[in-house]
Parts: structure tokens; C-alpha cells; sequence
């Protein structure tokens, strides 16, 4: 079900008209639903029957601490990648028992704040950061909770920039190392091994390369039983795709969780996942206004007040999310294509190619959908433009969560030297 409906021709969240929120904040802004939330992060839970599940929130998909204290007030726990993720957990209710912490290339810093925070797990990635680990917890006197995460060399993910499972990507150590990665681990002073980990890329819609992979982790955890090693946590990272252009052709939750259990389920090992974009994507729309409407002998454009700095999706991966008018008109009762495009100068500031609007007009407001997954986080600065406003709306109530960068704040931190 979704919460961003037509309520006599005007786009709503819940219950509130989102041109409403334009006239007391402007626009651009995100606005996410609560009730879309919570449905998801419910739905999610509920389709798993049996009661070794930790859901771990990934935090990259969308940080703000509202997000996440909404997850955190369900039971969900987090995948951080960053002390500045950490951090933003911790203060939104996350139990540490309940942090995990993924990322290829984290610092002393980092490392040191999450063994001091007593957090669940360390997923490591290459053999270089597991010895930094042990030695970091060795200082402080503990043993790092520690998972490998495998690298199993399946090809997984609705983009080559977000598959994350195959030799030539970056994260992880190869499936082919492991059982040795583990010996090396297990003489470690340092390290407490504690799990397993896989994560193999993003927006999948498809049960297969999640098969392969889970396959690929139960062939290890064997190895590694029969050289008794004690692996309590499996984690299979995120991964889970949503239908972006409703085309019904997601993954279906149950079959995923019927996978989960027929191979991994009853080894009497918690399972941890990580998804992100599942939990948060349909939940969010971008709302923007039309600043110029331009029309050219072959080519129609709409410049509106969003850019790629503020939503670099359809920059960077192609990706095509809906756009609705914020308020119905059928000015002409004729469509027209409309290349829908941002203000910053790069060609590639372009949300939608060939939209059918009816005689668009300045000041008429649009709303991008399905943002709220690596939306806001992936925003910038770009051209010197504001970081926009965050609402969060509930039935009747809207709320900011994140207040608008202005332009001024963000000029003032550059510093001219004095011998300049
Ligand atoms: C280690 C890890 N876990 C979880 C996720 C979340 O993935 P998704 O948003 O596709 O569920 C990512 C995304 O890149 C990731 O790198």
C-alpha cells in the first residue's frame, strides 16, 4: 500500500497535502511517510516464521535519526559502515548488542570508538584489517567480536555500481581464502570469531545469486564446524530490490525467506540481514516546482528546482523513478514529452527523460517517488547549492527532520589565508 495518494487531484502524504508543507518550507524537500516505514520494516519481520532473525537497518540507505529511531522503536538493530553512522545509531536508540560494522576500510579511530562501544560484530574484509583489529582490541585490554565476510564471486544487483559479490569488486575476501583467513583469525590474541558475512550487492530481484550465495557460505560453515570453529551469527547482508517503475517484477519477501530458512535456517544460528533500501525507498518523495518550462523546435524541457545534487540516482546508476504532479491538471487534456531536468550545469542533470505532462507551467510543483533509499544521503553541494530540508510526516502531523543547509553556512567554511 502506498501513503503518497491523490485526495481530490492533490498528492498526499498520509494526510497531509504536501503543497501545504511547500508553502511553509518552499521547495526542494524530502518528505517521508512514518505508517510506509513501519509497514515495511513489519512486513519484513512478520515473513520470517522462525525467531533466530536480527534485522541490522543499513543505515547508508537513508541516515537521518528519525529513520532510524524508527526502526529502532520496531526492534531493528544496524549495519553502519562509519563512526559518523555509529554514532547516529547509538543516539537513536540502537542497542550496541545490535551494531554491526561493515566497510572496507576502517580507520583506528573508528575501530577503536565501536570496541569501546561493546558493539555486536566486525565484519572485516581483507586480512590486513583483521590484524589491525586484534591489535586494537588487544590494547584495550578485549577481543574483538569478529565475521569474515566472503567474497563468493556471484554476480548479484540491478547495476554493475552497486554489485558488490564478485572478485574484481573491492569488498570482502575471497570465498576460495576463507577457511585460511580463519585459521589466521583464530590465532589472533585479539579476536573472538563469532560469525559469518555476505553481501552481495543491490536492488536484486532475484532469488538465484542470493542461492548461490547462501550455498557458498554453508559449504564454509561446514568446513569450519568440522575444524571446530564456532560460528553463532551468519549474516547475508541486504540486497533486497523494490519495483521502482511498477513493473511487479520485485522480489517476493517469502520466497526469499523460504530460501533463508531451507538453507540456513535450522543450523541454530542467528541470521542477520541488512537491507536498506527495502525498509526505505517507497517511503520517500522528492518534492520539487518548476522553475522555467523551456520549448525548443525538436525537444520540450521542465527546469525544476531539484537537482543532482540533491537526488544523483538517475545521474549515476540511470536509474527512472516515477514523477507525479503534486496537484492534477488537465489544463489542455493533451500530453506532451518533457525532458524533466535540474539547474546544474551538467548535462547530466536529468531525472526523467520524455515524461507526458499536459502543459506544464511554471511554479507547478512535482514529486519524485520512491526516494528514500540512497536519496538524501548520496546529496552534495555541487554548483554551491543548499543541502535541502527532510520532513517526516504522520497521519495528520508533519515534522522537520533535518533542517535546510543554507547556502550562507556552507560559504562561510572556506577559509582565504592570510598571505593570499
Ligand atoms: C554491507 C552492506 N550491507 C547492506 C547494504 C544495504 O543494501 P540494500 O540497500 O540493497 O539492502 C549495503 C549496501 O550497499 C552494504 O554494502
Amino acid at each position: 500500500m502506498s501513503y503518497f495518494t491523490y485526495k481530490e487531484s492533490r498528492l498526499s502524504a498520509e494526510n497531509i497535502d504536501l503543497a501545504d508543507i511547500v508553502k511553509s518550507i518552499g521547495t526542494p524537500f524530502y518528505c517521508y511517510s512514518l505508517s510506509s516505514l513501519q509497514d515495511k520494516y513489519k512486513a519484513l519481520s512478520s515473513s520470517y516464521t522462525n525467531d533466530n532473525l536480527l534485522i541490522c537497518y543499513s543505515i547508508k540507505a537513508n541516515s537521518n535519526q528519525s529513520i532510524i529511531k524508527c526502526f529502532s522503536d520496531l526492534g531493528s538493530g544496524a549495519d553502519v559502515v562509519s563512526i559518523g553512522e555509529l554514532k547516529r545509531a547509538l543516539k537513536a536508540n540502537i542497542p550496541n548488542k545490535k551494531i554491526v560494522f561493515s566497510g572496507v576500510g576502517k580507520t583506528t579511530e573508528e575501530i577503536n570508538y565501536a570496541l569501546e562501544k561493546d558493539i555486536l560484530m566486525f565484519n572485516v574484509e581483507s586480512l590486513d584489517e583483521l590484524k589491525h583489529l586484534s591489535v586494537l582490541a588487544k590494547n584495550q585490554g578485549i577481543k574483538a567480536p569478529t565475521a569474515i565476510r566472503i567474497n563468493p564471486n556471484i554476480a548479484a544487483g540491478g547495476n554493475a555500481k552497486i554489485s558488490t559479490g564478485k572478485t574484481e569488486d573491492k569488498f570482502g575476501i575471497s570465498w576460495e581464502d576463507a577457511i585460511d583467513i580463519y585459521n589466521i583469525a583464530d590465532s589472533l590474541e585479539g579476536i573472538e570469531i563469532k560469525g559469518i558475512d555476505i553481501h552481495i550487492g543491490s536492488q536484486i530481484n532475484d532469488l538465484d545469486p542470493f542461492s548461490k550465495s547462501f550455498e557458498c557460505i554453508l559449504d564454509i560453515i561446514k568446513e569450519l564446524e568440522s575444524r571446530n570453529f564456532n560460528i553463532d551469527i551468519i549474516d547475508i547482508g541486504g540486497g533486497i530490490g523494490i519495483d521502482y517503475k511498477d513493473e511487479g517484477k520485485n522480489l517476493n519477501i517469502d520466497e526469499y525467506f523460504e530460501l533463508v530458512q531451507e538453507k540456513l535456517g535450522d543450523l541454530g544460528k542467528t541470521i542477520i540481514i541488512e537491507p536498506g533500501r527495502y525498509l526505505t525507498a517507497e517511503s520517500g518523495v522528492l518534492v520539487t516546482e518548476i522553475i522555467y518550462v523551456k520549448k525548443e523546435s525538436n525537444k520540450n524541457f521542465v527546469i525544476v528546482d531539484a537537482g543532482m545534487n540533491d537526488f544523483i540516482r538517475p545521474t549515476l546508476y540511470g536509474a527512472e523513478h516515477k514523477i507525479l504532479p503534486v496537484i492534477e491538471n488537465t489544463r489542455s487534456n493533451s500530453l506532451e514529452p518533457y525532458d524533466i531536468v535540474g539547474p546544474i550545469c551538467e548535462t547530466g542533470d536529468l531525472f526523467f527523460k520524455n515524461l507526458a505532462l499536459d502543459n506544464p507551467k511554471k511554479g507547478d510543483l512535482l514529486a519524485l517517488l520512491s526516494v528514500g533509499a540512497y536519496g538524501s544521503v548520496l546529496s552534495s553541494n555541487y554548483n554551491s547549492r543548499p543541502t535541502i530540508s527532510e520532513v517526516l510526516v504522520k497521519d495528520h502531523q508533519s515534522e522537520l527532520i533535518r533542517d535546510k543547509i543554507e547556502i550562507d553556512e556552507i560559504v562561510k567554511r572556506d577559509k582565504i589565508p592570510d598571505w593570499l
